[in-house]
C-alpha cells in the first residue's frame, strides 16, 4: 500500500505531463492517489515545445527555457513518439504527415490535468528533511511576484528537461570575432543568416538541423566543425564538415587540419548543461547528456541523496522521447504507489553498472537505438505498461533515410505502430515549405 500523501512534480513539459497523466489514470480507475502539486515556470504546459521569441530572460527576469526556433520541424517521424493512449489520429481525426512543425507536435488535451498545474510558478528551493523523511519545497508565483510559504512533500519528481542551459565553450580569438556569436539556445530564425557564411560548432542534432535550416533560408554556406567525429551526411555543396577550429583571427577561422575559412557568424551548437539550482546539493543529478546517467536506478530514481524519494524523468540522451518519458512516468508512479519493490542497494548499483558498461560499448547511433529500445522494454516490463513501445525498426530506417539524403528525409511517410495507418504524404517538401503554421500543415 502507498503511504505518500503529497507528491511534487516540477515541470509540465512532456515528462512532467506523463507523470500527471499516469497518476490521473489511477484516479480515474477509482484508486486513491496522493495529492499532486505540479509547479511550472512557464504560463502553459508543453516545455520546450512552447515557442518563445525571447532568448535570455523572460518577462519576470527568469532564464528563458525555450530552445526551439521558428520553422523547427520534428527531426524523427512522429510515429516514433506516438503515445499509444492518444495517437495523432485521435487528436487530428485524420492521418497527417510523419514529420510535423513544432506547433502540430505540441498536444496534450485528452485528460483533465490542468487543475494540478500551478503555471507561472518557479521552484526555488528543494531540501530533504532527514528527521521527517520528507521535502520542503519553496516556489514563487511569478505573475504575483510572491514567494509562497514552504510546502512539505513526501516525494519529488524532477522533470525540468536538460536542453535549456547552454554549454558555451571558448575558443582562442573568439572574443575579437567581428560577427555574431550565439548558442543554439538563442537561435530563433534561420532567415537571419540569409546570404551569410556560417560556422556551426558541434556535430550533433542542433548542428545538423541548424545547418539545414540556414541552407533552407538562404545562407551562402555553412561549415560544421566537429570535436569527436563528423556527422558524415551526403551534404549539399553549400554545407561542409571540418575538424574543430583551433583559433580565430579576425573573421578567419583556423581548423585543426590546417585549413581556414572566412565566416560572418558563429553558432555554437555545443549542447547543454544539466542544471538544478533549486535542488539541495545532495539531491542533484550530475551528468552529461548520456543514455544512462550515473546514480539513477532505472535512469529514474536518485540513489545518492540519502533517500529513495527523488525521481527524475527525461534526464537522459534521447532516441525515444515521449513514449520513453511515459514509461518512466509509469514506473515512477507505480514506485510511489508502493507497487514496485526496490532490490537492495547492491543490486541496484549492479543493475546500473551493467547498463553503464553496455553503454560504454556502443559504437554508433544504431547501437544507441538498440540500447535505448532495450531500456524502454525493461521499463515496460517492470511497470506493466500496457503497450510494446519498440519502434527500433522505424528508428533504424529513419537513420538510413537521413544518410541517403539529409534534405529530403522529412518527406518520408511512416506507419503508426498503434493505428496501423500510414502517414499521409506532405503537400509540400520540407525544404520548400516556409509556412510552419498549424493551418498550412493541416491542409495536408
Ligand atoms: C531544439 C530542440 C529540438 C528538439 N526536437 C525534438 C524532436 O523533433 N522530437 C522529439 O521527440 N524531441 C525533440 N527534442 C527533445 C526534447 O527534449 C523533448 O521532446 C521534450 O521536450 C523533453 O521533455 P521534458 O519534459 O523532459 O523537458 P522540457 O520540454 O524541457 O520541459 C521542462 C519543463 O520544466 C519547466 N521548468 C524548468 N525549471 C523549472 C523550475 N525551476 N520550476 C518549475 N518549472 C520548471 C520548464 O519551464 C519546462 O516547461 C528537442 C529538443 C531541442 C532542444
Ligand atoms: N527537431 C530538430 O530538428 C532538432 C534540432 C536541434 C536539436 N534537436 C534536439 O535537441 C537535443 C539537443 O541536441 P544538441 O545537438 O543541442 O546537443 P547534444 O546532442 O548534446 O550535442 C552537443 C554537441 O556539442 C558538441 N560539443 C560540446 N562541447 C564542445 C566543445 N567544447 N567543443 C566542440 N564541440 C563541443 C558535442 O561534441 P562531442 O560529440 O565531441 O561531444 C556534440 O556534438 C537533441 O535531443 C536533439 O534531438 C532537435
Amino acid at each position: 500500500m502507498y503511504k505518500a500523501k503529497r507528491v511534487c512534480v516540477i515541470g509540465a513539459g512532456p515528462s512532467g505531463m506523463s507523470a500527471l497523466y499516469q497518476f490521473k489514470q489511477l484516479e480515474m480507475k477509482g484508486q486513491e492517489i496522493p495529492e499532486i502539486v505540479c509547479f511550472e515556470k512557464q504560463s502553459d504546459w508543453g516545455g520546450l515545445w512552447n515557442y518563445s521569441w525571447r532568448t535570455d530572460t523572460d518577462e519576470y527576469g527568469e532564464h528563458v527555457h525555450g530552445s526551439m526556433y521558428q520553422g523547427l520541424w520534428t527531426n524523427a517521424p512522429k510515429e516514433c513518439y506516438e503515445l499509444p493512449d492518444y495517437t495523432f489520429d485521435d487528436h487530428f481525426g485524420k492521418p497527417i504527415p510523419s514529420f510535423t512543425p513544432r506547433e502540430v507536435f505540441r498536444r496534450w488535451s485528452k485528460s483533465k490535468l490542468r487543475p494540478w498545474v500551478h503555471f507561472s510558478h518557479v521552484v526555488r528551493q528543494v531540501t530533504y528533511n532527514d528527521s521527517t523523511d520528507d521535502f520542503t519545497v519553496v516556489a514563487k508565483n511569478l505573475s504575483e511576484d510572491k514567494v509562497l510559504p514552504a510546502e512539505r512533500f513526501d516525494y519529488v519528481i524532477v522533470a525540468i528537461g536538460h536542453f535549456s542551459v547552454a554549454n558555451i565553450p571558448s575558443f582562442p580569438g573568439i572574443d575579437q570575432f567581428p560577427g555574431r556569436v550565439l548558442h543554439s539556445h538563442s537561435f530563433r530564425n534561420a532567415s537571419h543568416f540569409k546570404g551569410k557564411r556560417v560556422l556551426a560548432i558541434g556535430s550533433s542534432y542542433s548542428a545538423e538541423d541548424i545547418a539545414v535550416q540556414c541552407l533552407k533560408y538562404g545562407a551562402e554556406n555553412i561549415i560544421c566543425c566537429w570535436r569527436t567525429r563528423p556527422m558524415g551526411f551526403k551534404w549539399p555543396p553549400q554545407i561542409t564538415e571540418k575538424p574543430l577550429l583551433s583559433k580565430i583571427e579576425g573573421s578567419i577561422v583556423h581548423f585543426k587540419d590546417g585549413t581556414r575559412a572566412e565566416v560572418d557568424d558563429i553558432i555554437l551548437c555545443t549542447g547543454y548543461h544539466y542544471s538544478f539550482p533549486f535542488l539541495e546539493e545532495r539531491l542533484r543529478l550530475k551528468t552529461t547528456n548520456v543514455l544512462y546517467p550515473e546514480g539513477l536506478y532505472k535512469s529514474i530514481l536518485w540513489t545518492r541523496g540519502g533517500n529513495d524519494k527523488v525521481l527524475y524523468i527525461g534526464m537522459l540522451d534521447q532516441a525515444y522521447t515521449f513514449t520513453m518519458f511515459d514509461a518512466q512516468a509509469k514506473w515512477a508512479v507505480k514506485y510511489i504507489m508502493g507497487e514496485l519493490k526496490l532490490p537492495d542497494k547492491e543490486e541496484m548499483e549492479s543493475d546500473s553498472r551493467n547498463w553503464i558498461t553496455k553503454m560504454g560499448e556502443l559504437k554508433d547511433v544504431h547501437d544507441a537505438i538498440d540500447f535505448q529500445t532495450a531500456y524502454v522494454a525493461d521499463l515496460v516490463k517492470e511497470s506493466n505498461y500496457s503497450y510494446d513501445l519498440d519502434v527500433s525498426k522505424m528508428l533504424h530506417a529513419w537513420c538510413k533515410s537521413k544518410l541517403d539524403n539529409i534534405t529530403t528525409y522529412r518527406d518520408q511517410s511512416f506507419t503508426s505502430k498503434f493505428t496501423g495507418h500510414k502517414a499521409s504524404p506532405s503537400h509540400t517538401p520540407f525544404m520548400e515549405e516556409f509556412d510552419d503554421s498549424m493551418e498550412q500543415f493541416l491542409l495536408n
